[in-house]
This record gives structure tokens, sequence and C-alpha cells, in this order.
């Protein structure tokens, strides 16, 4: 597989002088096409920093970042971003909030309305495409919000604790979403959790970020076969990460 996404020596200090902040880096990191890598790692380690450099968002301090061979300079207009807090607009249904997006790319319309419906039918929202996000739940917002970070098809999605704010059971239903729509439309996806056992289940490698300023103390495969179901939490294999990272984490002072 080709390298979609490479930092080289990237980091991130924000302010100068006795106020710097050293809020990341460097690290080095080649990330694959298709792949499915989650970044795990303390609160304040940089974790959404580097999601904003890699999007073109924000710059950074040292090192480079290439997309596909070309080096990000500036937004990034082709991937789909999601945070914790989404960016549905109140006045747009949800189909108008999802095409948004293709709007504001200058994309036509007619030539996606089959992908819309294909996307809030695999979040089950296809009875939901005419209601307005307040008349959704947290959960069913955040479905939305998927729909509308892939409906232009990006290669390269950044999902920033997107599940951060659900209840356990919800974010246990949208993580199913998620892994489905990614084996089928095979973005590459990096994923920001909090959560050990979220990162296990839904990536193909977890990178285990230090304290800040965060660097990447260890790449794990996760080779277990997809889809993953809940089932999969009780495998050997899937403890032994969980423990594995869990000592990690000891180490660091942080659990
Ligand atoms: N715009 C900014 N100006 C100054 N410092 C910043 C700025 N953005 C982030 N920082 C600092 O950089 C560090 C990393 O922040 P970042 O938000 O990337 O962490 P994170 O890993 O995403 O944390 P969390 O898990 O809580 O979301 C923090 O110490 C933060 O205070
Ligand atoms: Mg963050």
């Amino acid at each position: 597989m080709s390298s979609l996404i490479e930092l080289r020596t990237v980091s991130k200090t924000f302010g100068s002088g006795s106020g710097a902040v050293h809020a990341f880096g460097p690290v080095d990191l080649d990330i694959a096409r298709g792949e499915f890598i989650s970044l795990l790692g303390p609160s304040g380690c940089g974790k959404s920093t580097l999601m904003l450099m890699i999007a073109g968002l924000l710059e950074s301090s040292s090192g480079e970042i290439e997309l596909e061979g070309h080096a990000v300079n500036g937004p990034q207009t082709d991937i789909g971003i999601m945070f914790q807090d989404n960016t549905l607009v109140p006045w747009r249904t949800v189909r108008g909030n999802i095409e948004l997006q293709l709007e504001l790319r200058g994309l036509p319309l007619a030539d996606f309305r089959e992908r819309i419906d294909m996307l809030l039918e695999s979040v089950h929202l296809e009875d939901f495409a005419g209601r307005h996000p307040y008349e959704l739940s947290g959960g069913m917002q955040q479905r939305a919000a998927f729909c509308q970070a892939m409906v232009h098809d990006p290669k390269i999605m950044l999902l920033d604790e997107p599940l951060g704010k659900l209840d356990a059971m919800t974010r246990e239903s949208i993580r199913s979403d998620l892994q489905r729509l990614w084996m089928q439309q095979k973005p590459t996806v990096v994923f920001v959790t909090h959560s050990i056992e979220e990162a296990i289940q839904l990536s193909t490698r977890v990178a285990v970020i230090t304290p800040r300023p965060g660097r990447i103390d260890r790449l794990i495969p996760i080779e277990l076969p997809f889809p993953r179901d809940f089932d999969v939490k009780n495998s050997p294999e899937f403890i032994e990460h969980e423990r594995t990272i869990q000592e990690i984490f000891h180490g660091y002072g942080v659990i």
C-alpha cells in the first residue's frame, strides 16, 4: 500500500519566548491508503493540533506534511473533517446540511442524490432527511454529521473525537455504523479518541501518544479481522492490546 499521509518531523509550538508552549512533536508518521489509524493520548498532548495541521488549518512550526505527495500549505478542501461538536446549521434540514457541503465546493447536487440516500440509509437516518438538527437526538446529529463529512467522497477523513459527547450505548451503535461506512467507502481515516476500547475496535493501527509535547510512543497494528462487532472485545488478542495500552498510560501516570 502506498502512503497517503506523510508527516516528517512535524512539531508545533504555540507562542514564543517565556510564554511558548511546545504542544506537539517532532513526529514522523506514514499513513497508508485505506488505513483507519487512531490517535490515542492524554488530554492536551496535541491531537487536535495535529488534525488541524493535517487539514492545513494551522501551520506547523517545523517539518512537513504531505497528502498524496503534495505538501500541505493551506486549507485542504477535498478532505472530510468532523469534530466533537458538529457543524450542522440549525436553519437547514438534514439533507440541506449535507447538500451544503456540496454547495460550498461548487459540486452539482444532482450528481450526489443517490449517494446522500445511501449515506443516510447506512446511518439509519433515511426517515429524518427532512428534519432539522434540533429535531434529532445528539447521536442522530453526529450520524448526520458523518454523512456531511463523507458526502463529497473524500479520500481522507479527519475525525476528532466525533463520539466524545455521546452516551455509551449510542457510541457503541454509531461505532459499528462508522466501521461499516469505512469498510464500504474505504477512505483513509485519522481518528482521535480517548477510549482505548474504541481505538482497538475500529483501527488498523493505534498510535499511542505521550503527554505534551505529544510524540508517538508506540504504533500498534491491530490485526483482528473486520468487521469487529461487540464480541471482539472478549477475544484474547483484544484484551492483550487493551492491557498493553493501559500499561503505557499507567507509566505516564495518566490512569
Ligand atoms: N491556539 C492555541 N494557542 C495556544 N496554545 C494552544 C492553542 N491550541 C492548543 N494549545 C495548547 O496546545 C496543547 C495541545 O492542545 P490540543 O488541543 O491539540 O490537545 P488535545 O490532545 O487535542 O487535547 P484533548 O484530548 O483535551 O482534546 C495544549 O497544551 C493547549 O493548551
Ligand atoms: Mg482535542
